[in-house]
């Protein structure tokens, strides 16, 4: 863990925050905080209702009950597009981006909130826009030096490795320049290695880009090695909240999800771990805003 870093005051608050699909309750009373500069991480089994959470703080899904706080303003719910625009920025589960695009190009998608020039210039590729197109492609090259994919920049993303497809989805949301960044299972599918990377990557957003990161993975010692605070849900509740070490000792979250047999001294994937058949976790096609 990243120790000397200042972590901050909370940044986003959620208050018993409820959400039920039918007859679904996919989240029941659920209320927990997020402070500026940490990594935050939400485990718990499949089902838990973890991708869900992230779909009401983004505001894709409105809660039923509850309130959320962001930058001191209270709301029942979020709504996307003011989500991104106030510094929001998202992974998903199941890679979302555009197959046979580039690299390059994908990444300058999430780009688009901060484009300014209207479809006009942009046709004309003149004036403004042309000076704006610059500067984004400056921002978007500086991405890809900082997750070191230059050598596959002009390749089209459904070539690449689940493992670097996961690295430039990365990208797009880093190219909306977020100040709080959503990751859904970043590291589901990928080797050791890749996983090694990849933590590093969330490790050197945090600390050098500065970015508050709520991390959603099932892999324990990723978990506890690069998170500052963790919160665990089961069958959408919280049974959880606290320093990786207090998680790993809490009976309740021992006997729910990590396995009898984990105990205090932790870092050890729950019996189903990383191995078990992740949902939709293979590449496959779909469109940013899946
Ligand atoms: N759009 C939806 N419509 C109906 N039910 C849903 C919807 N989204 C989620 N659910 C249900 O809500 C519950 C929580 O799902 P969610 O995807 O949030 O879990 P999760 O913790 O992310 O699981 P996983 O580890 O498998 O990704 C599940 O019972 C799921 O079936
Ligand atoms: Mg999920």
């Amino acid at each position: 863990m990243a120790d000397h870093r200042k972590i901050g005051e909370v940044i986003l608050d959620l208050q018993g925050i409820s959400l039920a699909f039918g007859g679904v309750k996919a989240l029941t009373n659920i209320s927990f905080n997020v402070k500026e500069h940490e990594i935050r991480a939400i485990i718990g089994p499949n089902g838990a209702g973890k991708s869900s959470m992230l779909n009401v703080i983004n505001g894709v899904y409105r809660p039923q009950q509850g309130e959320i706080t962001y930058r001191g303003q209270h709301r029942r719910g979020m709504n996307t597009y003011a989500a991104a625009r106030s510094g929001i920025a998202r992974t998903f589960q199941n890679i979302a981006l555009f197959k046979g695009m580039s690299v390059l190009d994908n990444i300058m998608t999430g780009r688009n909130l901060k484009m300014h020039s209207n479809f006009l210039l942009q046709a004309l590729y003149w004036g403004p826009a042309q000076k704006e197109e610059i500067a984004h492609r400056e921002k978007v090259e500086e991405i890809i030096d900082f997750l070191e994919i230059q050598h596959i920049r002009k390749v089209p993303v459904g070539r690449l490795s689940y493992g670097l497809q996961k690295r430039v989805e990365l990208g797009r949301a880093l190219a909306a320049e977020p100040e709080i960044l959503l990751l859904d299972e970043p590291m589901a599918g990928m080797n050791v290695e890749e996983k090694q990377d990849m933590s590093r990557f969330i490790l050197d957003v945090n600390d050098q880009l500065g970015a508050t990161i709520v991390l959603i993975e099932h892999d324990m010692g990723v978990v506890m090695d690069i998170s500052d605070r963790v919160v665990v849900l089961d069958y959408g509740k919280k049974i959880g909240d606290g320093t990786p070490a207090e998680v790993l000792a809490n009976q309740e979250v021992i006997n729910a999800y990590l396995g009898g047999e984990a105990g205090v001294s932790g870092g050890k994937p729950p019996a189903d771990g990383t191995t078990r058949p992740y949902q939709g976790e293979a590449p496959r096609t779909s469109k940013i805003g899946d």
